[in-house]
């Protein structure tokens, strides 16, 4: 459906372009994408928003034009209220550990959250003595709404924030957001997601989410890595702490006291990675440019082949449920008897096909059912063609056949 696309893409052109089936851990970059880093360091290696000369305000100005077009994409009422962060981790820790809390306080998540939503809240509870619960999901792993609602209400009027994963990175299963997110404010809490694995695959308006806080990931938006970014509502971010201060994060300051700047600047301390968010304003024009309905359902169709070949094969399991439309374009398999790591490196050595193995940051999930040894997660791409996936599912099963 994206053939087209490939040729944007160095690491797919060429005589026998590896198949690249590790999305959702990093995407390939586009030569835009490409193109915008270089120019940074080549023609205008300055400093936004301090110096007054001319590279200095050329980088000046395109920060400002990404933060405004990133702002439209998620329907952000303003573009200050777009924060630039190195990852989705960080932005997920600037909310756990910028807002202010009571001992009591519950906070909300699922039993397959990323560490990045996962680990700041318990920290929280150690250092602060919040009380973090997990909702179950259905066996399925899908969203169970109603314990979702029951736990809600059980925490009472001690409930203070909800913080799901919109699109889960173990197998692709989406939250249904809106809805949780009306029950959640029912309740008076605050709603924070990780939109990680869903900014780059589908359209999120944040006001029509009905969310407060919203953490993504540029790496996995054809962007470049060490970049993310985080969205809040003006009324929240004004009311909440920067997690690093020094430059930027003051309008001013003296010997004994200072004034703090108004959010985002609050919390972009110190000089900021402009290379990377040039290279993020690139990507945002290319994704922009891209029907994102069309992407899903390009990866839910490949998805389809990779479960139609795998689905009946003895000694493989897929996580989640077996619909692949429920799925996007997560194919992740628990093997009985052979290693996850073996299946990959040889992947990667047979047929050129990279995917990932482990337990992909959700290690409390795996933990939980007592799986020591992770999954192996394929997960496409727009970019990504059905001899692709034809052939990681057909040379993993030959594999899994041979060795199990
Ligand atoms: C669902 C989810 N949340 C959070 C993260 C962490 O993202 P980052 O590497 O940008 O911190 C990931 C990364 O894989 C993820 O898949």
């Amino acid at each position: 459906m994206f053939q087209e696309k490939r040729e944007d893409f160095p690491t797919l052109c060429g005589e026998n372009p590896p198949v690249y089936l590790d999305n959702a851990c990093m995407t390939l970059r586009p030569k835009p994408v490409i193109d915008a880093i270089r120019s940074y360091y080549e023609e205008s290696p300055g400093c936004a928003g301090r110096s007054v000369h001319r590279y200095a305000t050329t980088v000046s100005r395109k920060v400002v034009n990404c933060r405004s077009k990133m702002s439209k994409m998620f329907n952000a009422n303003s573009p200050d209220e777009i924060i630039f962060t190195k990852n989705a981790t960080h932005s997920l820790n600037q909310v756990a550990k910028g807002l202010s809390w009571n001992k009591g306080d519950v906070v909300l998540t699922t039993d397959r959250e990323h560490n990045s939503n996962l680990v700041p809240w318990l920290q929280l509870e150690q250092e602060q003595g919040i009380d973090h619960r997990v909702v179950r999901s259905n066996t399925d792993n899908t969203f169970d709404i109603e314990a979702f609602e029951e736990a809600c209400a059980n925490a009472g009027d001690k409930l203070r924030m909800v913080s799901l994963s919109h699109v889960g990175n173990l197998d692709g299963v989406a939250t249904p957001v809106k809805q949780a997110a009306k029950i959640a404010k029912d309740h008076g809490a605050m709603v924070c997601i990780d939109g990680a694995q869903s900014t780059p695959h589908m359209k999120v308006d944040v006001q029509d989410l009905g969310v407060d806080f919203m953490a993504f990931s540029i790496h996995k938006m054809m962007g470049p890595s060490g970049m993310g970014g985080l969205w809040g509502k003006m009324e929240l971010l004004e009311n909440m702490r920067s997690i690093q201060s020094g430059g930027s994060t003051v309008e001013t300051s003296n010997y004994d006291s200072m004034v703090w700047s108004k959010p985002p600047a609050r919390f972009e301390g110190g000089l900021g990675n402009y290379a990377g968010i040039l290279g993020t304003n690139a990507a945002i024009d290319y994704i922009s440019d891209i029907d994102l309905d069309m992407v899903h359902e390009h990866e839910v169709s490949l998805n389809r082949v990779m479960t139609s070949i795998i689905k009946d094969v003895n000694g493989i399991e897929i996580i989640g449920p077996e619909d692949p439309s429920l799925r996007g374009g997560i194919c992740s398999l628990l093997f009985e008897t052979i290693d996850a790591h073996d299946i990959a490196i040889l992947l990667d050595e047979a047929a050129d096909v990279m995917v990932r193995s482990g337990m992909h940051c959700v290690h409390s999930w795996f933990n939980d059912k007592g799986i020591d040894q992770g999954s192996l997660r394929a997960s496409a791409y727009l970019y990504n063609t059905e001899a692709e996936v034809r052939l990681f599912a057909e040379t993993l099963v030959e594999a899994v056949e041979a060795l199990g």
